[in-house]
């Protein structure tokens, strides 16, 4: 028998992220990238020491009052840790940690993305040429909005919306933010601090979410909120989609309050909303954020650099619980 700490990882990760683990840990793989059910996922709390899991393994107050005493950390490979329940797991005494700093150009690079083809209406122009439907040129023909120059919003000045502003600051636009607490003025870099959400919604010509899904967050961008956004703004999702209203905003994309909208997530994942499919205004990507082979081997390992800390008696640097 190992005397490794047994690890569970729960999805299939990068090749370098699997290798590193099977050198120091007694690892369970899931080579078919299987999605555990619950009850799985309890059985399997018994089996292990630790567990490296995703968002897509949810660890609610009622999955961890089923959890085995075998189970001491939860290491997630994810930056976003609204899929565990923090009070409930810290009352259990098991450590949790996610994944900062390292998806946050990543991250930033589909928020832009989002922005910019939102603006352009590039998926439009994509699926027109795909269908064969490009028939003819004119002036009026499929003008977007320019982004150079324009003020953008962001809604969470953390890690990933300062890379945000970074970005934005590349194309000529005017930062403008709402956080919790004023940056410092070296990290504002300019950007224009407001203290309360809705000020900074008045100013917003695109506005883009960089706040993490709490009970406090949920619903954020609702129906009064949307309505406070200038005529024809652009909204931009890389966050969670908890944030959202969706129907309030699929009713202000219909309607052309908003001129558009660039969602990496959604309140329904997988599968996103079929509300969404039906506007051409909407330009959707399915939460691949962090979804490039380098961030994906830094996630790795800064999960597991927490599990090394943990199993060598230190405090993981990335303790959320
Ligand atoms: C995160 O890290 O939170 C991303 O959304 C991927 O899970």
């Amino acid at each position: 028998m190992s005397d490794k700490p047994r690890l569970w990882i729960a999805r299939k990760l990068s090749a370098a992220t699997e290798a590193r683990a099977a050198r120091d840990y007694d690892v369970v793989l899931n080579p078919e990238d299987r999605l555990f059910s619950r009850e799985e996922l309890i059985a399997m709390s018994g089996e292990v020491d630790a567990i490296l899991p995703c968002h897509s393994e949810v660890f609610s107050a009622e999955v961890t009052g089923q959890l085995s005493d075998r189970l001491k950390i939860i290491a997630n490979h994810s930056v976003g840790v609204d899929h565990c329940d923090l009070a409930a797991l810290k009352a259990r005494g098991i450590v949790v940690t996610n994944t900062p700093d390292v998806l946050s150009d990543a991250t930033a690079e589909i928020a832009f993305l989002l922005l910019l083809g939102a603006a352009r209406r590039a998926p439009e122009g994509d699926r027109m040429l795909r269908a064969g439907n490009w028939n003819s040129w004119s002036p009026s023909f499929m003008v977007g909005q320019q982004v150079t120059g324009k003020r953008l919003g962001i809604v969470g000045m953390g890690r990933v919306g300062q890379v945000m502003a970074r970005r934005a600051r590349g194309f000529d636009m005017e930062v403008h933010y709402y956080n919790r607490k004023r940056l410092a003025p070296e990290l504002e870099a300019g950007a224009v601090f407001h203290e309360d959400l809705d000020d900074l919604l008045a100013v917003s010509e695109f506005l883009s979410l960089h706040c993490p899904a709490t009970p406090e967050t949920t619903g954020l961008m609702n129906r009064e909120r949307l309505a406070k956004l200038p005529e024809g703004a652009i909204l931009v999702n890389t966050a969670r989609g908890a944030l959202v209203d969706e129907e309030a905003l699929v009713e202000a994309l219909q309607s052309g309050r908003l001129a558009a909208a660039g969602l990496d997530v959604f309140r329904t994942e997988p599968g996103g909303n079929p509300a969404f499919a039906a506007l051409d205004n909407i330009f959707m990507l399915p939460h691949i954020g962090s979804a490039t082979r380098d961030t994906r081997d830094a996630m790795g390992f800064r999960a597991l650099d927490n599990l090394d800390a943990f199993f060598a008696g230190r405090e993981p640097g990335d303790r959320v619980a």
